[in-house]
């Protein structure tokens, strides 16, 4: 018989173990029999059926990320803005109306406003400090209330607890996106959120090279609508992926104390310098969210903002022309320190925001903090030697 290219003769592995996970890569998930085929959605929320719903790869950082969220399931998706807007699609029909924080992640209200609005969902953004007066924003039609704690770039803190307690008692559901703090900051399960959402692109996978997001919540019947939505709307993500976050997630309880403790370094050195008129960090005591976040977080995470003194195109420009160490660019929680800005436009375009100013958000990586303080002190210097 000739060689068969195709045909890969099986390679013994029962003497072979390896710390790291198996990296399984399918679109096709072969059956033994046929009736196991024509029977295979019975297989969906259990099993394996087909590659878009993942491979025993991404079961062991579902089940990984889930262990750590304290939930009973969790889904990974192609990304953080993935998962937001799956649990939306999953659970919203025509005719209901969810409220979203107006510090949550930019892309959520977007979707809100350009896409969910088209379908006959009404969405509100509510004040992120309103707390237990969150049941003053809700209506007979309020399916959904979309939390992030500190909310991106301005940071306020919300008080879970009181809102959970609310929305808990009008039948509304939770969904709060924990990336900031990921799991070992805060768990919002344990808590009573119904379903925690994690960019897992973040902490959790720690290297800025990859996009993922994980849904994860304590109901079968919840677990069971992600999965579908996952499958219908072909939501799948890549092995070679899964594999990358859950090496990340090896590293991520000694990456997230020291990324945690150098921001808090850096937010401390910041406070006291004559350019910058106020940093934006809950860890740090005296910010202003400072006694919420030590009512329930355990651990802080590695981004924090700062308002900067001088606001002209010129002078923000020089400082961050200036920046040696910190590079400029979005997403954050990855080894290299990063820097962005968010100018005052973005911050009047919301209805509940405390600031009408000009914000600098830096996303704190493992570099020695001394360097990271040095080279934000010499930028400022740069940049406040200018007018403004
Ligand atoms: C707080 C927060 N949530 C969600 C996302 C979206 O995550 P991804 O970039 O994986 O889509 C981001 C991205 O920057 C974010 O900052």
């Amino acid at each position: 018989m000739p060689p068969q290219a195709h045909v890969s003769p099986e390679a013994p592995n029962d003497q072979f173990r390896s710390l790291s996970p198996a990296v399984w890569r399918a679109s096709t998930v072969l059956f033994d029999t046929v009736a196991d085929f024509t029977s295979r959605k019975d297989r969906l929320f259990d099993g394996y059926t087909y590659g878009v719903t993942g491979t025993p790869t991404t079961r062991a950082l579902e089940e990984r990320v889930a262990a750590l969220e304290g939930a009973h399931h969790c889904v990974a998706v192609p990304s953080g803005q993935a998962a937001l807007c799956l649990i939306a699609l999953s659970l919203l029909e025509a005719g209901d109306h969810v409220l979203i924080a107006d510090s949550a992640y930019g892309p959520l209200r977007t979707f809100a406003r350009d896409y969910l609005q088209r379908f006959g969902i009404e969405h509100d953004t509510f004040d992120p400090l309103a707390g237990a007066g969150l049941a003053s924003w809700l209506r007979p039609q309020t399916k959904l209330v979309f939390l992030e704690s500190p909310g991106s770039i301005t940071m306020e803190m919300q008080d879970i607890p009181a809102i959970v307690e609310v929305t808990r008692t009008a039948g509304v559901r939770t969904v709060l996106d924990n990336s900031w703090a990921s799991p070992l900051g805060f768990r919002g399960i344990p808590v009573g959120v119904d379903i925690v959402v994690e960019a897992a692109s973040k902490l959790l996978s720690g290297h800025s090279d990859l996009l993922l997001g994980t849904i994860a919540t304590d109901s079968r019947s919840l677990y069971e609508a992600f999965r579908t939505t996952q499958s219908v709307l072909g939501q799948a993500v890549s092995a070679e992926d899964c594999f990358l976050a859950l090496r990340g997630m090896d590293t991520l309880e000694v990456r997230y104390s020291h990324q945690c403790a150098s921001a808090l370094a850096v937010a401390s050195a910041l406070t006291s310098h004559d350019a910058v008129t106020e940093v934006l960090f809950p860890p740090r005591p005296g910010d202003r969210s400072h006694t919420r976040w030590a009512a329930s977080f355990t651990g802080g995470g590695c981004v924090l903002s700062f308002v900067p003194h001088f606001h002209s195109d010129a002078a923000i420009h020089q400082f961050f022309s200036a920046l040696r160490v910190f590079q400029i660019g979005a997403s954050w929680g990855g080894v290299h320190s990063l820097a962005a800005y968010y100018p005052e436009t973005e911050q009047r375009k919301r209805k509940h925001c405390a600031f009408s100013a000009g914000i600098v958000r830096l996303s704190i990586g493992l570099e020695p903090s001394g360097k990271l303080i040095a080279d934000l002190e010499q930028a400022l210097h740069a940049a406040g030697a200018l007018p403004s």
